[in-house]
């Protein structure tokens, strides 16, 4: 059969691309928006002096002592990021990991500093062993390389108490820990601790995304891995156990991480719980990023911005990322 040349009328009723004409109504019709106050900003505090360190996987984020972390506190202020969470690397690591409880720890002396420093932060400590262990697990571990649960969940509490006491604002206990929320919050709540809230990293899998983290405070494991206490990157359903969980012993917010390769558990967590939801863009997804756009392949501010929006898009209210200085300026307020 042959094809004639003609073309014929007709009239579309539905036309989508009247609502992309201009940047005006693109705005007026916009389902999803990135604000600076979305933006958690994770910060490495070393002990010592004189310490501004690049992270070599992690270009742009770098270890501070506190005598230089003023800096890095005044550009957040200047791009307007006022929410962050802080990681310490201790001045000695031990087998419990004694510097996590001790009231002058690296942690809490950096609360301290902070909050006299500037009281417009909202300062969230990461609650956690593994920066501070000798065998970088998150505990106390057993003769036999696995992790002791329970004793771990009592050095949890006196980690929890002591920075309360330092001043946080927040607790985000990150370990996959049975009973970490429980534990956490009976103890706080037993010292009076009732006004300090907890966000969960309820949902967290054991990923290849961690490497450039485990670069930065030095927290890769002696021997093993943490498969025995992070989740199965296959696991779905078992998000909703783990985050059911949390929320039954008082979770007051959920976390999922890492972020981009599991956005199918942000919207299912999403969908499923009412509590305020975070995820964690963690730093293999920043190194990725920054990788590629050194090199010119992609480009850095736009492909962070879609890569943030997809989390919220997802459901996330929070996104913790090593991204928020110097995105928040690209932002709306
Ligand atoms: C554990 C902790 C880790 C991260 C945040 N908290 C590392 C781990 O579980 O090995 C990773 C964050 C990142 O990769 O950006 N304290």
């Amino acid at each position: 059969m042959q094809f004639e040349d003609t073309v014929t009328d007709f009239n579309l009723i539905r036309r989508p691309r009247r609502l992309r004409g201009s940047e005006h109504i693109r705005s007026m019709v916009r389902e999803t928006h990135l604000h600076r106050d979305d933006l958690i900003m994770p910060i490495f505090v070393a002990h010592g002096t004189n310490i501004h360190r690049e992270i070599p996987s992690m270009p742009g984020i770098y270890q501070f002592s506190l005598d230089q972390i003023d800096r890095e506190l005044e550009a957040l202020a200047d791009a307007g990021v006022f929410r962050i969470i802080l990681f310490g690397i201790p001045a000695e690591k031990d087998a419990v990991g004694s510097d996590t409880f001790d009231d002058q720890g690296i942690i809490q002396q950096a609360v301290r500093h902070i909050r006299a420093q500037d009281d417009r932060f909202y300062v969230i400590t990461d609650v956690c062993f593994c920066e501070y262990t000798s065998h970088g697990h998150c505990g106390v571990v057993c003769a036999d390389g696995t992790l002791d649960n329970d004793a771990t969940l009592k050095n949890l509490q006196k980690q929890a108490l002591s920075h309360a006491r330092a001043g946080a604002d927040m607790l985000a206990p990150s370990g996959m820990i049975d009973g970490m929320i429980g534990a956490m919050r009976t103890a706080l709540d037993d010292a009076g601790g009732h006004e300090v809230p907890i966000m969960s990293y309820a949902v967290k899998y054991a990923s290849a995304f961690y490497g450039p983290f485990r670069d930065a405070v030095e927290s890769s494991p002696d021997f093993g891995d943490r498969k025995r206490y992070q989740m199965d990157p296959a696991n779905a359903r078992e998000a909703r156990v783990e985050a059911r969980l949390d929320v039954a012993e008082g979770a007051d917010m959920l976390m999922v991480k890492p972020a981009l390769s599991y956005l199918d558990i942000i919207g299912d967590i999403r969908r499923n719980f009412e509590l305020p939801l975070a995820c964690y863009n963690v730093s293999g997804e920043y190194a990725l990023v920054k990788a590629a756009a050194a090199r010119g392949w992609v480009d850095e501010v736009g492909v962070a911005h879609e890569k943030l929006l997809s989390m919220k898009r997802a459901g996330a209210d929070l996104i913790l990322t090593y991204f928020a200085r110097d995105i928040a300026p690209h932002l709306d307020s």
